[in-house]
């Protein structure tokens, strides 16, 4: 079953409570939550008050994803302000940190996630996977909504569809950037089953078909 994980980055700030329900109504199965620094990536989103608000306004799991600077640093603050799934990425701190930071995240009882950028490999990951429950390869570089897919990372979701199958099948395995209904297709055959799309949902006169349609 394939999950829809819309990002509330191509949300309307000042009604995220009305889009949040909107997409809840339509079927999505996770809120995608894009965190970001203004270091590990050019960009500065939405942080920890607005993650512990948008907790208060829905069940639906959040799936929050860190675009943060040694991101060890605030994985008890995300996890208490209502984070279900903590994806951190793997850039973005040593491989003691990294570790340390999965472990924590499991230990407060959310899901630990891990992402790649596209110029990251598959195997900056291996270590991590044993303990991930999310695996997120990004098709766009991390910063930015409405960017197109990069159809040339899907290599790394079919690699890690197989990896997973054979060592960690619960783990889940997410696509994130340039996500519509044509791209949303390969994601799908190459082995990923949680797709996130920010503009593709929220730009879409017809919410509820155009979830439809990601999930094929
Ligand atoms: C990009 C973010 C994505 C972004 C996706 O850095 O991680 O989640 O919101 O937006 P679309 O689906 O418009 O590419
Ligand atoms: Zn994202």
């Amino acid at each position: 079953m394939i999950k829809i994980a819309p990002s509330i980055l191509s949300a309307d700030f000042v009604n995220l409570e009305r889009d949040i329900k909107k997409i809840e109504a339509c079927g999505a199965d996770y809120v995608h939550v894009d965190v970001m620094d203004g270091i590990f990536v050019p960009n500065i989103t939405i942080g920890i008050p607005v993650v512990a608000a948008i907790r208060k306004i829905t069940d639906l799991p959040l799936d929050v994803h860190l675009m943060i600077d040694r991101p060890i640093r605030y994985v008890d603050d995300f996890i208490k302000a209502g984070a279900d799934i903590l994806t951190i990425h793997v850039e973005a701190d040593t491989p003691e940190n990294n570790l340390a930071a999965i472990k924590r995240i499991k230990e407060l009882g959310a899901v630990p996630a891990v992402s790649i950028k596209p110029k990251t490999s598959t195997e900056e990951i291996i270590d991590l996977l044993p303990y991930c429950g999310l695996v997120l390869v990004m098709t766009v570089e991390p910063g930015f909504g409405g960017q197109s897919f990069m159809a040339d990372q899907l290599h790394k979701v079919r690699a890690l569809r197989r990896i997973i199958d054979a060592t960690n099948p619960e783990c889940e395995l997410e696509v994130d950037g340039g996500v519509n209904p044509e791209t949303a297709a390969l994601c799908r055959e190459a082995g990923a089953n949680v797709l996130v799309a920010g503009s593709a949902v929220f730009g879409a006169a017809d919410i509820e078909k155009r979830i439809r349609e990601l999930r094929g």
